[in-house]
């Protein structure tokens, strides 16, 4: 089932999500539900927050991304081919490498597309769909949407990186997402 996304100025996004446990109700169809929301929107990840659980899970693809590519972009990035993955309770251990930039966007902010900064290498620890726990370093772009998709289990949004200047000019547009004034190409949730 597609699942509508929560909008900007919904607190839910800017809440600290809970670590979940196996038993946690409809769990496998709730990860199905996200996957299919997420390829459905064209999105290359979706955490719970997004729609509408305050809980530590999130899904991602950057497979989708290099397969898509450009036949010159190839080699661009050092985590060709991707993963398609799902990670319960992650808490990230390390950070390493140069911070490099990157033009995010966030299914809950849409239309909006900004420039951020983050590092080039994450550990992180985590629970797979069937709960196995894993320790994993992740690189390039497959970081960079795990750190994106982790932020958002801490309350945390890609435009709270960029400076104040460029907040400033996008507050109107923000201003009209969490009123509802935008048209997203996907059914949506606002905090009207
Ligand atoms: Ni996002």
């Amino acid at each position: 089932m597609i699942l509508p996304i929560v909008a900007y100025g919904s607190p839910i996004l800017r809440k600290l999500a809970v670590d979940i446990d196996p038993d946690y109700p409809g769990l496998k169809q709730l990860i199905a539900d996200m996957q299919e929301t997420m390829y459905s929107t064209n999105g290359v990840g979706l955490a719970a927050p997004q729609i509408n659980k305050d809980i530590r899970l999130f899904v991602m693809d950057s497979a989708q991304i290099f397969e898509n590519q450009e036949e010159d972009e190839k080699g661009t990035y050092p985590d060709e081919p991707g993963i398609k993955g799902v990670f319960i309770n992650p808490h990230i251990t390390a950070l390493d490498g140069q911070k490099w930039n990157y033009n995010e966007g966030c299914l809950s902010i849409p239309k909006i597309r900004e420039d951020v900064m983050r590092h080039q290498t994450v550990t992180i620890e985590f629970e797979d769909e069937h709960f196995n726990f894993h320790e994993k370093t992740f690189n390039g772009l497959t970081a960079r949407i795990i750190l994106h998709e982790y932020d958002h289990l801490d309350g945390k949004l890609f435009i709270d990186y960029i400076s104040p200047l460029k907040r400033t000019l996008l507050k109107r547009k923000l201003d009209d997402i969490s009123k509802g004034k935008i048209k997203a190409d996907y059914r949506m949730l606002f905090n009207k």
